[in-house]
């Protein structure tokens, strides 16, 4: 039964940050240990063991896949103590296994919390996004348009050279003619291996990540997140479902989707106020990764409400006893 409760987002901010701190100090030991499913699995048995103790009747909307291949967190499941308001939620308990794995920049535990409704039901295929930072006129750079026309229309706005703009995309061969198209302009390109809920991030503080703009194709439910992420701190994102088979059509149905080629934008894809947080597990350009010392490790968490704009960087200290 839903709970007529009021989606409290100041209440339950700090809960939500304290779900993502949990799930990065469960994957700190397994950061550069080459197991990707192990810190996985350790960030989604303590996001959910911290959900579980939130006054919310939340569902998940976005999550670890579908019911049969994922144990936990499973798109559908019922999470929180079924007291408080009713919530959708959509998480990665980590962004970015690989790089957790690897210890390579950049990896991230999230989550966000909306009012039950607020967030698209993205199913797990792909997603092409395009984003750029706040401040620009709505539209200024859409999908359709040639990578080319998105740097130098960005390039205009900015008042600045293409040779100014740096371009984030993901490192995949899929991307390389899109690479080279953006290259063919001037601009800058970062590339990364993995993480693009951060890449997309990235773009709403130009100044101090120093990219101006995120494209290319990634998973749907990160462009979810990334679209929560957005909407607290500004910025736009458009992104497009992507569909290889009838099989990824067949989830696109199940989760209700009926116009395969939309393009959503931030707002169609978060359609209420929104509460995000994100905690650095490995050190990047967005967030410092976990810190250990002899008796306790830190962690930084990145907690932000939509409804006002509000961005924390909450640093927690937390004591150990049996790390290594
Ligand atoms: P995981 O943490 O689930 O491994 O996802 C990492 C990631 O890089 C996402 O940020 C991105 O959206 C997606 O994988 C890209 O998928 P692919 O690796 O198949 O290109």
């Amino acid at each position: 039964m839903i709970s007529d409760s009021i989606f409290d987002d100041r209440m339950l901010s700090l809960g939500l940050a304290r779900v993502a701190e949990q799930a990065a100090i469960a994957s700190a030991r397994l950061i550069g240990r080459g197991d990707e499913k192990a810190a996985d699995q350790a960030a989604v048995n303590a996001m959910r063991e911290q959900l579980n103790m939130l006054d919310i009747a939340g569902v998940v909307v976005i999550g670890e896949g579908e019911r049969d291949e994922a144990p936990m967190l499973f798109i559908g499941e019922e999470v929180g103590s079924g007291k408080g308001p009713g919530v959708d939620i959509a998480l990665d308990p980590l962004e970015g296994t690989t790089l957790t794995a690897k210890d390579m920049p950049n990896a991230l535990t999230v989550i966000a919390m909306g009012p039950r409704g607020s967030m698209l039901h993205a199913p797990d295929v792909y997603m092409d996004k395009l984003a750029i930072g706040p401040g620009y006129p709505e539209g200024l750079v859409t999908l359709d348009m040639p990578a080319a026309t998105r740097v130098s229309a960005l390039a205009t706005e900015k008042g600045c050279d293409p040779h100014d703009i740096t371009v984030c995309i993901l490192e995949r061969p899929r991307h390389e003619d899109m690479i080279a198209e953006v290259r063919s302009t001037g601009a800058a390109i970062r590339l990364i291996t993995d993480g693009d809920v951060a890449g997309v991030m990235h773009c709403a503080e130009p100044a101090v990540t120093g990219i101006d703009m995120y494209m290319g194709c990634g998973g749907a439910p990160e462009g979810v997140l990334a679209a929560a992420a957005l909407k607290c701190m500004g910025g736009q994102i458009q992104g497009r479902l992507l569909f290889r088979n009838d099989a990824e059509r067949g989830r696109a149905a199940k989760a209700g989707i009926e116009d395969l080629n939309k393009i959503y934008s931030r707002d169609d894809m978060v359609t209420d106020h929104v509460i995000f947080a994100a905690t650095g597990v490995t050190g990047g350009s967005l967030l410092p990764g976990i810190k250990r010392e002899i008796g306790y490790l830190t962690t930084e968490t990145l907690l932000m409400r939509s409804k006002t704009g509000s961005v924390r960087r909450m640093v927690y200290r937390n004591p150990t006893t049996n790390m290594p």
